[in-house]
């Protein structure tokens, strides 16, 4: 992946993403969504939480949270939730959560390795009775996604550019943020997750595909497969 570019100021978390840019942005729905999926105080351990955004608004809705990820810069903006700075492959916190929450498309990722190690870190951290949710693209946005460019009330300019269908189910493109006089531009390689394969994929991890939350395609449940006793 290459880094961002532009007068975006610094620092930049590893996987691209300008810490800057993530403080500025505001929860669109997320948490309430989740809220509405869990039960009431339900334990939730955030994967990939960057500054914030969505782990506040859970901490408002009465949800104990543990932020993990691995930029010491995003976990710096969080207030008010334990923080784990580390990357996800290799998280091992030795405790359960009643949900476990992948989201920004980071399952996406065409890494195979990387993406099951994802999927593991999930199954290891989940409750028997509890609850993982994943946000992918639903799958016909690889066919359909086009350039676009949109102005957002309270996030600026959104521009995706320089889309390309690199091999079977890889999509590859830029995105650009124009916010006042700040730009950043952020180019990803991403792999379509059919349902077929993404509940294969999750059954290799001991997970189960669940369903759906409110039925959105994009935001997939999986619950832990239930395992022999004897
Ligand atoms: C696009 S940002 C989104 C942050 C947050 N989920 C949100 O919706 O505002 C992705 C975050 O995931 C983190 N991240 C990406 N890959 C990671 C990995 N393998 N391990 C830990 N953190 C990772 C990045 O550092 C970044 O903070």
């Amino acid at each position: 992946m290459r880094p961002w570019t532009g007068t975006g100021p610094r620092p930049i978390a590893p996987d691209g993403s300008a810490v800057e840019h993530y403080a500025l942005l505001r929860p669109e729905g997320e948490p309430e969504r989740v809220h509405g999926a869990i039960p009431e105080g339900a334990t939730i351990l955030e994967l990939g939480a960057g500054v914030g955004r969505v782990t506040h608004r859970l901490l408002e809705l009465g949800h104990p949270v543990v932020a993990v990820d691995e930029s010491a810069e995003m976990l710096a903006h969080i207030r008010g939730a334990q923080t784990v700075r580390s990357p996800i492959q290799s998280l091992a916190l030795g405790r359960r959560f009643d949900l476990v929450l992948l989201m920004s498309f980071l399952i996406e990722t065409p890494d195979d390795e990387l993406r099951r190690a994802f999927l593991r870190t999930c199954r290891a951290h989940v409750a028997d009775d509890g609850l993982v949710i994943l946000q992918r693209q639903p799958p016909e946005w690889y066919d359909t996604v086009e350039p676009f460019e949109r102005h957002v009330p309270g996030r600026g300019v959104v521009r995706l550019t320089e889309l390309d269908r690199p091999g079977p189910g890889l999509l590859s493109a830029t995105m650009e943020y124009v916010v006042g006089d700040r730009r950043w531009t952020h180019s990803f390689t991403s792999r379509r997750l059919d349902d077929d394969f993404f509940a294969a994929e999750l059954r290799e991890a001991g997970l189960v595909l669940d369903g759906f939350v409110e039925g959105d395609r994009g935001w997939v449940r999986a619950t832990p497969a239930a395992t022999a006793s004897g």
